[in-house]
């Protein structure tokens, strides 16, 4: 029954987007004042009628187990605070985060059958996903030096391939287009890939734009010191943030994903941001970006990370 009303959400998707982004609810105020999450927090939630919304709706994406995909496309849910995923639904539902993919899934039909089961079925479906494992081999960063051509437009449009057409000439371009997506583990092996692609002399004209582009890399630790310094305040000194704060839980989540979700904090695209992180990141370079985010990824929950006072 609930995936006829699926079917039917996600033709009217698009439209509904549109809809839910307009009426005013961001605002600058951070913590969530949609009147359905607080209500929710409130409930006892049943595991089992969640399991069912579960495996109606959102396995679709998050994949069975709430483990998200590798690209990052479909964060990890398991693992994540009960009160972080009941927010997360409220402000993607309220037009507060961006998340075209998720709004028709996020809407109140399809969660339930009537808007006053609406809390309910948050606070139900975020019990069963309270169940979930986390995985053990999450996707994590590079871990040191990682040179590599590609075309990342949602967390690094600036470094993608694809510009590098615009500062070189076209038959240079199409030679190094060749290594697009090749994996480098020093800059000496990239640059050795890339002159003979392009020749010597071509090298040392564009090498500046190139390695740009190109370089990936990660310092764990300078990461671990960016952490210390910037992150343990909210997310803790492991990642495992808070969940009376709505802090979300970043160890042992999707290396793509954190660092998507990180630009577009950064960039201001996500708008239900927390104020205090924005001012404190935004002095970040690419580099520490990667490396702080790297050093997240390989954190791991300890038990009692998820104590609900
Ligand atoms: C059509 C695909 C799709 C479906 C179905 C879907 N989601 Fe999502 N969800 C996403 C995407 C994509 C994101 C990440 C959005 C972004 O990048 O900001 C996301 C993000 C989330 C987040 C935020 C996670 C975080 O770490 O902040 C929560 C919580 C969530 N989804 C819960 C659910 C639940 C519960 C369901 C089922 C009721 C569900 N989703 C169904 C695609 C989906
Ligand atoms: C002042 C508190 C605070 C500080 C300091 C802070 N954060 Fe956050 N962070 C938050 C809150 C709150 C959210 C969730 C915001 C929301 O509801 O959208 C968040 C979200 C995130 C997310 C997205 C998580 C997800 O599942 O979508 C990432 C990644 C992140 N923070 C990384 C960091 C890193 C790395 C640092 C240190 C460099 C940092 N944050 C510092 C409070 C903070």
């Amino acid at each position: 029954m609930l995936k006829k009303k699926l079917l039917a959400a996600v033709c009217t998707g698009l439209l509904g987007a549109a809809l839910l982004v307009s009426p005013a609810v961001a605002g600058p105020k951070w913590g969530t004042d949609v009147k359905e999450a607080l209500k929710a927090l409130k409930l006892e939630g049943d595991a089992d009628a969640g399991y069912d919304l579960y495996d109606d709706v959102c396995i679709n994406c998050h994949q069975e187990g709430g483990n998200g995909d590798p690209s990052g496309a479909f964060p990890q849910l398991a693992g994540q605070h009960a009160s972080v995923i009941i927010k997360q639904i409220a402000d993607i539902r309220s037009g507060n985060r961006d998340n075209p993919t998720m709004y028709p899934f996020a809407s109140v039909e399809a969660l339930t059958d009537s808007v006053e089961e609406g809390p309910q079925a948050l606070a139900d479906v975020s019990a069963y996903i309270e169940t979930l494992t986390m995985l053990p081999d999450n996707v994590k960063g590079p871990g040191g030096a990682l040179f590599i051509l590609k075309n990342e437009f949602e967390i690094a449009p600036h470094k993608a391939l694809e510009n590098l057409e615009k500062s070189l000439p076209r038959p240079v371009f199409k030679k190094l287009n060749k290594l697009k997506n090749k994996e480098f583990n020093s800059e000496a092996s990239f640059m050795k890939a890339v002159q003979k692609a392009i020749g010597k002399a071509n090298t040392n004209k564009y090498k500046k734009e190139i390695l740009f582009s190109a370089d990936w890399s990660s310092d764990l630790a300078l990461g671990k010191q960016l952490f210390k310094d910037n992150c343990i305040r909210c997310h803790g000194d492991h990642g495992q943030g808070d969940y009376k704060n709505y802090y979300p839980v970043i160890a042992g989540q999707n290396y793509y994903y954190l660092m998507r979700q990180f630009a577009w904090i950064k960039g201001g695209k996500r708008r239900n941001a927390n104020p205090d992180m924005i001012k404190q990141i935004a002095g970040f370079n690419d580099l520490d970006l990667r490396s702080v985010l790297d050093v997240s990824t390989r954190f791991i929950m300890k038990k009692g990370d998820w104590a609900k006072n």
